[in-house]
């Protein structure tokens, strides 16, 4: 944005760049949108800046409220209005009224006249069960997050980098890690498992964009008698479904997809995502991995939610079970440029801070960390949005 047109000499490039993208091809909308942003940010009045972001702090709030009240869902049933939305959701009609003008002007309803409110292309994803349950994740974060001014002052502003004594033991009053207090809590649980199953790439699904099938299969006689992939810490198996369906000849067979997970987890896998070829797995990856020399171990958004020492401990006991010159490591999570961080990457990066006391990392973060557990990387490749895969195979 350096420039001594103030940026005007990027916007009227931006703005002539807008007439010739075609507005139809879904695959040019994100370069639209960059645009937008980029005329916005340049030509907005600071104040005007200023005050929204100000602002923006009754959002999640309101959203958490709308979200207990199921608004988004009722809507996805037709138009409704807000006495109706009273009296379904048994509240107070002014409320409600107050509560959707706001929703309205942050675009995330419509309103068809007075009073009366239409579910857009946003309401109808917020209603969907991955959303709504994230909504009720964000409670938690919100909570944790609300007690980030207080706790570093009071820690003289060191960054934290410890996952069991940080803010999330701050504002929940607790000596436990964040994993191990929820464990207990089955309704925090099936959500945050139904939240973890939301597409996180823009465009296509990850296994799409960085071509897994070629890069599980080419190059290299398979090893039938060992797994393809190990899903270390896989959730409820949204990834190994994914990483299943790329395969569009030689489709895995039964065991040669293992979904690990803790007891809990595996123990409520949804019967609806239940695959019987699945192989699953209980493992906690702080103890020594049991599936030995698999081709592929995947650790999607593990890392970002443990500070070094930790994912060093979940390295090591990786790194034993690996054949060298076969098996190969997939870490995906972000890959946080040095300049330009993604608005998603940062405020996982901060999530990540309250939750667990741990980060988002960049490259040379990478390197270090994946050297330190006796990796190196032999592959990189980081969407626009900052999610990355990152292969690595044991350093000889
Ligand atoms: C952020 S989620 C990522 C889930 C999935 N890989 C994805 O990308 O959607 C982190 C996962 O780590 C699991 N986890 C936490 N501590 C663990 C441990 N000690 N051993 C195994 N899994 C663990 C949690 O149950 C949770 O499903």
């Amino acid at each position: 944005m350096a420039s001594t047109s103030n940026g005007l000499d990027e916007v009227t490039a931006a703005i002539a760049e807008l007439s010739t993208i075609d507005a139809s091809d879904p695959a040019s909308r994100n370069e639209i949108v960059e645009n937008c942003q980029l005329i916005l940010d340049t030509l907005q009045d600071p104040l005007t800046v200023v005050m929204e972001t100000l602002s923006s702090i009754v959002k999640f709030p309101c959203l958490a409220v709308i979200n207990r009240l199921e608004i988004f869902k009722r809507l996805t049933s037709g138009p409704l209005t807000a006495s109706e939305l009273a009296a379904q959701c048994n509240a107070d009609r002014w409320l409600i009224v107050r509560l959707m003008r706001a929703a309205t002007a942050w675009g995330l309803v419509k309103e068809l006249g007075p009073e009366t409110y239409q579910a857009t292309t946003v309401t109808y994803v917020f209603a969907a069960p991955p959303c709504a349950a994230g909504l009720r994740v964000g409670e938690k974060i919100h909570k944790i997050l609300d007690s980030l001014p207080a706790y570093l002052e009071e820690t003289d502003y060191r960054n934290p980098a410890s996952a069991s004594n940080g803010i999330f033991q701050y504002a929940f009053g607790t000596d436990q890690e964040s994993f191990d207090f929820f464990a207990a809590d089955k309704e925090y649980t099936k959500d945050f498992n139904t939240f973890m199953t939301v597409q996180r790439t823009r465009g296509q699904q990850w296994t799409e964009q960085f071509n897994v099938a070629s890069r599980i299969l080419d190059g290299v006689t398979i090893d039938r008698t060992v797994p393809l992939v190990v899903d270390v810490a896989g959730g409820v198996g949204q990834d190994l479904t994914l990483i299943k369906n790329a395969f569009q000849h030689a489709t895995p067979t039964a065991g040669q997809l293992v979904l690990q997970e803790l007891p809990h987890v595996i123990d409520n896998v949804p019967a609806e995502l239940h695959d019987p070829d699945f192989e699953y797995v209980k493992h906690n990856f702080l103890t020594p991995q049991p599936v030995k020399g698999a081709r592929i171990y995947a650790l999607k958004h593990i890392l970002h939610n443990w500070p070094d020492e930790r994912a060093l401990e979940i390295l090591r006991n990786l790194a034993a079970a690996l054949t060298p010159g076969y098996s190969k490591l997939w870490i995906l999570d972000s890959v946080v440029p040095d300049t330009g961080a993604d608005k998603k990457v940062v405020a996982l990066d901060i999530a990540m801070l309250g939750f667990h006391g741990a980060q988002e990392r960049n490259r040379e973060q990478w390197d270090t960390l994946l050297a330190a557990a006796g990796f190196k990387v032999v592959d990189l490749s980081v969407l626009s949005d900052g999610f990355g895969l990152i292969e690595a195979e044991l350093a000889a």
